[in-house]
């Protein structure tokens, strides 16, 4: 008897659930729809391409020596360019401008006449692809496509809103790096 009203109970349960209320769409009520035309970034009929335009990227105009530097993204990212490069472009092997302002050398040099120009940091004259890490003496081959990693900024508007805010554990690590001394902490305890 028992288990006949357990039978019961579970068709009612199943029927009813079955046939709650639905809209015209065959979505339960209740439940919010969302337009095809919302659904992706660019906002529009997302079936042809007539109304499509690209958005205009500004970047800056500024020659180097005479833009400010940006926030770090968080503790040693690559910052940033804050200057113009288009003139720069493209980087090749032999004729790579960055490296005329920014090597170790040249830094040394212009810093009288720039005196923000930061220089390219020991990390990229390492060779952290072998153990000993040691300083090759010069620019490290796997860093020479400077763009390959710092990126100039364009004023647009972005179209999804970022809430990541980076917690630097001092104002130091806002503007400058620490990768060099702080790239084996914690490595020792792979041995164990
Ligand atoms: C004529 C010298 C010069 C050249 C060439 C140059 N830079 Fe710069 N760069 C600077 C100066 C000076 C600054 C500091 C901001 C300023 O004063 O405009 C800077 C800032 C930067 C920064 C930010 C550093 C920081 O600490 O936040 C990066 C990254 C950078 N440059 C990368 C590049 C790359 C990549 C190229 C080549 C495509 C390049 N620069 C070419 C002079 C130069
Ligand atoms: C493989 C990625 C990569 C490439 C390629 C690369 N960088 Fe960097 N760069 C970084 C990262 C990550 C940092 C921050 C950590 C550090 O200092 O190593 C950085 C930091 C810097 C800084 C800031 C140093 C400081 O003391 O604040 C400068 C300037 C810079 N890079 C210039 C260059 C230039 C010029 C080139 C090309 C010759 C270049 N980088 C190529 C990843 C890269």
């Amino acid at each position: 008897m028992r288990r006949k009203f357990l039978a019961l109970a579970i068709v009612i349960t199943i029927f009813g659930v079955g046939c709650s209320k639905t809209d015209g769409d065959g979505n339960a009520s209740g439940v919010t729809t969302i337009n095809e035309n919302d659904l992706g970034l660019r906002k529009g009929d997302i079936f042809t391409e007539d109304e499509v335009s690209g958005v205009e990227a500004k970047y800056s105009s500024a020659a180097p020596g005479t833009s400010s530097r940006l926030d770090r993204s968080f503790t040693n990212a690559p910052p940033m360019i804050p200057h113009e490069i288009q003139d720069m472009l493209p980087i090749t092997i032999k004729n790579n401008q960055c490296i005329s302002c920014h090597s170790r050398e040249s830094a040394k040099e212009m810093k009288a006449s720039m005196p923000n120009l930061t220089p390219i940091p020991d990390t990229h004259y390492m060779d952290l692809r072998s153990k000993d890490q040691k300083d090759l003496g010069h620019l490290a081959g796997a860093r020479f496509n400077c763009v390959q990693c710092h990126a100039p900024q364009a004023d647009v508007k972005p179209l999804v809103e970022n809430n990541f805010a980076p917690d630097f554990q001092d104002g130091s690590e806002k503007h400058g790096s620490n990768l060099k001394d702080t790239i084996n902490v914690g490595k020792d305890t792979l041995k164990k």
